[in-house]
């Protein structure tokens, strides 16, 4: 086996296929009721109470083990091996932040003994699971600590490790504004993302390396992540830029990795133009993550009027809808949907048409996913 699966191993986590199949594992072990009562509590929580969410998660070693690793074996699987390529920039003082129950820190504790790492988190319950699977993995290099990133002061580390976190600490919470311009959208987000980049910037040494992976494919808040790194002063190597596929429990996703080293700003035309050399623009493959689409496709869009995005019961999206002006042309509007299952269309209709195509979109996605939906607005 290779170090990364025997690490999993080691740890004792696996992967589900989909929530009932973890209801299934988790009922073996402490009922249904329990079982049931624990991940919908958690499922609600996700959203509305991130911080509640962890706290009650990690409440207990057994479920939070099942739970985590159902979620996010993938995801370790990935950043891990990722990491063992890479092994050169983590230096002597590591600071990893977010450490929830600790996966990659036994990881990094593991490949770099010599190395000193501070691992902290604002959960107390995720401390506590972390120090467990510390001791248990015998784990001697880390130091943790509980206690918000933004608190931590006077330190500089030659590595500054963050797995995601960035969205949390957002201003307000990107959505992936999928019809915006990207020029624009990413700018947007920059500006959510600006505090806690000068964060992890005051606490990077003067030679040191800033490394963030984030659930985020290409898009534009993946962007703006990396606009607001630059401003803070720790510009992204953009030839190291990493898409690690990862397969999760709702739906398959990237997990982006950022190389930063502290320098001089880039200017933005420079980080635009690289990034359209990494994201190039192809109507074909599009997942209307680059709004670049609608002029592409027919070079009458104008503004978006409405535009929502459907969410399933676990987050994931299951359908979106944008409906645009047509330039220079009152009487019609430009539907452009997706319902999932039956792809993805652009059809021009009539201004009075609008509230009928919508209900029966809405209809059509209710019926294909029949639980959990809410809708994020776009505009
Ligand atoms: C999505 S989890 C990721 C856990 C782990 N890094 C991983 O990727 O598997 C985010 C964790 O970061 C912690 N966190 C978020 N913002 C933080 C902050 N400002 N200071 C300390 N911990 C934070 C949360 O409490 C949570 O445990």
């Amino acid at each position: 086996m290779d170090v990364v699966g025997q690490y999993i191993a080691e740890l004792g986590i696996k992967a589900e296929d989909g929530v009932e199949a973890l209801l299934e594992s988790m009922s073996r072990k402490f009922g249904r009721n329990e079982a049931e009562d624990y991940v919908s509590n958690l499922i609600g929580l996700r959203r509305s109470n991130p911080q509640l969410f962890y706290e009650e998660k990690n409440a207990d070693y057994e479920k939070a083990m099942l739970f985590s690793g159902a979620f996010d074996e993938g995801i370790l699987r990935s950043a891990c091996s990722w990491l063992i390529t890479r092994k050169e920039i983590f230096g002597p003082t590591i600071l990893e932040i977010g450490c929830d129950c600790g996966f990659m820190t036994c990881f990094l504790g593991k490949m770099f003994p010599e190395s000193k790492i501070t691992s902290i988190d604002r959960g107390k319950n995720g401390i506590a699971i972390a120090k467990r699977n510390e001791q248990r993995l015998g784990i001697r290099n880390v130091e943790f600590l509980q206690t918000d990133v933004k608190k931590l002061k006077n330190r500089a580390f030659d590595t500054v490790f963050s797995m995601r976190t960035a969205p949390e600490n957002a201003k307000k919470r990107p959505v992936d504004h999928i019809f915006d311009n990207w020029k624009l959208a990413s700018e947007g987000y920059s500006h959510f993302f600006e505090a806690y980049a000068r964060v992890l910037r005051g606490l990077t040494a003067e030679k040191g390396h800033v490394i963030t992976v984030e659930r985020l494919d290409k898009s534009s808040i993946l962007l703006g992540w990396i606009k607001a790194l630059n401003k803070a002063g720790i510009i992204a190597d953009f030839d190291r830029l990493a898409f690690l596929e990862m397969p999760e429990i709702s739906r398959p996703l990237d997990l982006s990795v950022i190389e930063g080293s502290l320098g001089e700003r880039v200017s933005i035309e420079e980080i635009e133009k690289k990034w359209s050399a990494i994201n190039s623009f192809d109507p074909a493959k599009s997942r209307w993550t680059d709004d670049e689409v609608l002029p592409a496709l027919t070079g009458k869009a104008g503004r978006m009027i409405r535009g929502t995005r459907i969410l399933g019961q676990h987050g994931e999206a299951v359908g979106q809808f944008a409906c645009y002006n047509v330039i220079n042309d009152p009487n019609h509007f430009l539907y452009l949907c997706d319902s999932g299952n039956s792809g993805k269309q652009l059809i021009l209709f009539t201004k009075d048409e609008e509230s009928d195509i919508i209900e029966n979109y809405l209809a059509q996605i209710k019926h294909n996913k029949n639980s959990g939906l809410c809708a994020v607005k776009l505009a």
